[in-house]
């Protein structure tokens, strides 16, 4: 995907666009987050993400406000650590877990198996194992081998496996629109056109060591408009009118995550989370009551509204440099990060923007923000308005790393990963240590 073109537009400030809510401009020009000024923050070594605790606490409260009658799943991709797992829970909140690691990462936030689920394409037995000797709430299935690889594990433990089913609805939403479509060669779900989808749940309903609860759909990511969702809750609902003729009964829908999050000034901001539900539970009764069925449980899993917007990330300037293009110069400002801690710009042209952490009255300048690694495409903010006098050792920070940053970071070039620092009124504390030394020449074996 190409980079969005933007124009040269300085970031907002603190208090509105991408920002964190407790995000504040004093009086001496210095940014703070939760009254801890940026300096003080980076004396724990820069890069450093930082995530306001009070914001990523309301955001996911919100979710679990405006569902009500249903249940929120936090997707633990985005950015998950044992008290994250923990915040999330005791707002209410489950974990939606993708893998062995995020499982033993939540269980070790001590939340209960029941409020786990567990997606995944390729689940190994040892993973499964641990998820059902764990009690987890619900498996995703994916494939239909995996409803006899599931059952076999079930009966040696002497569980039942509670099971949900990914089906593939021909919907794929992102960024600002959504295609309908009967393209299903991708490597989730079971796709409701072939009859795959039907043939897993039935065999699902008749085994005894399964137990089956109902029909997951996740159709993107950073999707603003409700109207992706509500094609694809008419989708499964069409298909669980199917399953009730057939006497199987649909208890819960989960409509995945995918809600999306300002990146920069220019991006609108997205509903709220209660126009968000109310537009797609609206959608979902108005399916059920064409398809005749009782409107099932409905659930969801935000991983980026929640952890997006409450994250940043705190770099220091090196080299700066201005470069001659087509329209006119632009000032490259290299910090001490890069794609190893951001790799969205890089991975798929994702948009960010940045502000430095004091004021100045120098010419604001088309500026692009580039990390230290070895790779041209390493770009952090592709295009920003920043003062011209920007300079080493200034302190840069960028807005709405929260997720996908920390999950996605990389040891490119034996960087060390940055540590994730909770900030709020109350102090500071680290989720995630930064990495040292020894943690990245640990693990060769001695010569
Ligand atoms: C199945 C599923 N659920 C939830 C999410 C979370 O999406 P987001 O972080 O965009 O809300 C993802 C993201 O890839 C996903 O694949």
């Amino acid at each position: 995907m190409p980079f969005a073109p933007l124009a040269h537009v300085p970031a907002p400030e603190p208090g509105e666009g991408p920002w964190p809510r407790n995000l504040t401009r004093e009086a001496n020009g210095e940014v703070a987050l939760a009254g801890h000024t940026l300096t003080e923050l980076a004396e724990n070594g820069t890069p450093v993400y930082l995530v306001d605790k009070d914001d990523m606490v309301a955001r996911a409260k919100a979710w679990v406000d405006a569902i009500g009658e249903g249940d929120v799943y936090y997707a633990g991709k985005s950015f998950l650590t044992p008290a994250v797992a923990r915040w999330m829970y005791e707002e209410g909140l489950g974990i939606d877990t993708a893998s062995e690691g995020e499982l033993r990462t939540a269980l070790a936030g001590r939340v209960p198996g029941e409020r786990i689920g567990l997606h995944g394409n390729s689940k190994s037995d040892s993973t499964l194992k641990l998820a059902l000797e764990n009690y987890i709430g619900r498996i995703v299935v994916d494939s239909p081998g995996e409803v006899e690889q599931i059952a076999t594990i079930a009966s040696e433990l002497g569980v039942v496996a509670p099971c949900l089913v990914r089906v593939t609805t021909g919907v794929h939403a992102g960024g600002h629109e959504f295609i309908a479509t009967a393209h299903e060669d991708q490597k989730f779900g079971l796709s409701l056109a072939t009859g795959a989808a039907l043939e897993v749940v039935s065999e699902i309903a008749k085994n005894p060591h399964l137990k089956f609860l109902g029909l997951h759909s996740h159709i993107g990511s950073q999707i603003l408009d409700p109207q992706g969702f509500a094609a694809a809750a008419d989708a499964v609902i069409e298909f669980a009118g199917e399953l009730a003729k057939r006497g199987i009964e649909v208890h819960e829908v989960d409509l995945g995550g995918g809600y999306g999050i300002q990146y920069t000034g220019e991006d609108p901001a997205p509903q709220t989370e209660v126009e968000m539900i109310a537009g797609i539970r609206s959608a979902l009764e108005s399916a059920c009551d064409k398809a005749g069925i009782p409107v099932p449980r409905m659930s969801i899993e935000p991983g980026r509204s929640i952890s997006g917007p409450s994250g940043i990330t705190l770099y220091t300037v090196g080299a700066t440099k201005d470069v001659m293009t087509d329209d006119g110069v632009r000032r490259y400002v290299s910090i001490d990060g890069g794609m190893s801690d951001n790799t969205r710009p890089a991975l798929y042209g994702a948009n960010y923007t940045a502000l430095l952490n004091r004021e100045s009255d120098a010419e604001l300048v088309p500026t692009r923000v580039v990390g230290m690694h070895c790779e041209s495409g390493d770009i952090v903010v592709k295009d920003v308005a920043l003062p011209k006098d920007v300079t080493r050792g200034d302190l840069l920070l960028v807005a709405a790393t929260g997720a996908y940053g920390r999950s996605m970071a990389s040891n490119y070039n034996m960087v060390r990963k940055p540590g994730v620092l909770a900030v709020s009124d109350r102090g500071t504390a680290w989720l995630m240590r930064p990495e040292t030394w020894e943690d990245v020449l640990g693990l060769f074996p001695e010569l």
